[in-house]
């Protein structure tokens, strides 16, 4: 009988094309599908940690298969990624749920295939999170994101941004081989993708952990050389490293899509020095100045944070400041979360919880109020849509436009895959609706 993975992620993209690669492992031990968690043999969690929800959300839906593992006890459950990765969570996890089989952490997830033979070998479970390790084969990966495919050009962070986990549990950067990611989005291109997202915590500092012989905007020149129709994306630019030399890429590669998302977190100079991010409020707009020189229409995502530790109500109103004056088409907004081990989580001065729920109202409110009036000006106009997938409560096609905006119509032919114009007819937040012309 065929045996069938079931994968849960949760967190960035990175973990997303991680459990791409997991799928790969399973998939060439003979392992298919599953289409939910009731119908697999092995189910694998891969977790995230970057606030304490995400870990909230792992450890209770980990936590409601207890009851299929005991009415199957042959069922596999496997938990992975940046949560476990974290000092003694393994450990915790084993407590509050033993009945998870296989703990692994960020390290080793190119080992998971050999964890699931050690498993089959012991009756206990099977903790096994290391400090070091090596990446997963690239091209194990079975991806389901068509017509984008994400690519890592480098792993890890440096950064150590005070607030932030991820330097603990993704180690140090290591950047890949260009000649690696060249050939990798070429063979991409070959199969068909028409988007490539090249993923990293902070790309701009490509090439810097070793001598790779270019740097990131040389890296997207040589990818761009390849003369195809498709659209090449990145993420993640610290705003700190974000220079010219990028900006008059976006500017002359066809191929790169005019969006940048450069996270601010905060339009307050002290916050942003607590926070160890190396820019002020002033130079972060600086840079969004030369950007839209260089680059007109460019469209600007951020991510932004309020409640860091001692942040005041004069400190959240320079970021609505910041918000005002740089313009977003859209933020990802957070409420700053206590994260172990980190700087800032020994820092006094925490902000109440009440104040945090009232300035990330306020925050959102201002981001989506500048999202929706940046949308209306789409109403009339022709854009150019990358068709991704059906929305089928909506009954029409979906994908983005150039600038991150999702865009629907309907097509009687299947369009994905297929850049599709579409005349904008509404709009609703961060939508578009049209119909194709
Ligand atoms: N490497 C990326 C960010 C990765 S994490 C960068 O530097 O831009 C994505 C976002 O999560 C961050 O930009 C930040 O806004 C948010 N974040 C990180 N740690 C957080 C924490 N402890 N509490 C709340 N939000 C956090
Ligand atoms: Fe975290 Fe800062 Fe690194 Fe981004 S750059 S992953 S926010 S430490
Ligand atoms: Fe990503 Fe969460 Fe890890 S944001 S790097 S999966 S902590």
């Amino acid at each position: 009988m065929e045996k069938k993975y079931f994968i849960v992620t949760y967190g960035c993209q990175m973990n997303v094309h991680e459990s791409e690669k997991l799928a790969g492992i399973l998939r060439r031990r003979g392992y298919t599908a599953a289409a939910c968690a009731e119908e697999a043999d092995v189910v694998v969690f891969n977790t995230c940690c970057i606030r304490e929800n995400a870990e909230n959300h792992a450890y209770g839906n980990i936590g409601a298969l207890k009851k299929l593992k005991r009415s199957r006890p042959g069922l596999l459950i496997a938990v992975g990624g940046c949560m476990t990765q974290q000092e003694g969570a393994a450990e915790r996890l084993h407590k509050k749920l033993p009945f998870v089989d296989i703990v692994f952490g960020t390290h080793n997830l190119y080992k998971f295939g050999e964890l699931l033979d050690k498993k089959a070998g012991q009756k206990k479970a099977l903790l096994s999170v290391e400090e070091q390790g090596r990446e997963p084969e690239e091209d194990i990966a079975f991806r389901t994101s068509y017509p984008n495919a994400w690519v890592n050009i480098m792993y890890g962070c440096n950064n150590f941004c005070t607030y932030c986990i991820v330097p603990y549990v993704r180690g140090r950067e290591r950047s890949r081989d260009p000649e690696a990611v060249l050939a990798e989005v070429r063979g991409l291109l070959d199969e068909g993708y028409k988007e490539i997202t090249l993923l990293g915590q902070n790309v701009n500092s490509y090439g810097t952990d070793r001598d790779v012989g270019m740097n990131f905007p040389q890296l997207l020149r040589r990818i761009c050389e390849d003369g195809r129709k498709f659209r090449l994306r990145f993420m993640t630019s610290n705003p700190k490293d974000f220079g010219e030399e990028l900006v008059r890429a976006v500017a002359e590669c066809p191929q790169l899509c005019r969006l940048v998302h450069l996270p601010a977190q905060s339009g307050s100079d002290r916050i942003l020095r607590l926070m160890n991010r190396k820019y002020t409020a002033e130079e972060y707009l600086k840079k969004v100045e030369m950007l839209r020189k260089y680059v007109p229409g460019c469209a600007l995502t951020s991510d932004l944070m309020v409640g860091f530790p001692t942040e005041t109500e004069e400190d959240f109103r320079r970021t609505l400041e910041l918000v005002e004056a740089a313009s977003f088409s859209a933020a990802f907004t957070f409420v700053y979360s206590r994260r172990s081990g980190t700087k800032a989580a020994a820092m006094d001065g925490q902000v109440p919880e009440e104040v945090c729920k009232e300035r990330i109202m306020r925050l959102v409110e201002a981001v989506n109020a500048q999202t929706r009036r940046l949308s209306e000006g789409y109403a009339g106009k022709t854009v150019e849509i990358l068709c991704e997938d059906r929305d089928e409560k909506r009954g029409l096609w979906m994908g983005r436009d150039e600038f991150g905006r999702m865009g629907y119509f309907a097509d009687e032919a299947d369009p994905v895959g297929q850049f599709v114009n579409v005349r904008v007819k509404d709009t609703s937040g961060i939508s578009l609706f049209g119909e194709r012309v």
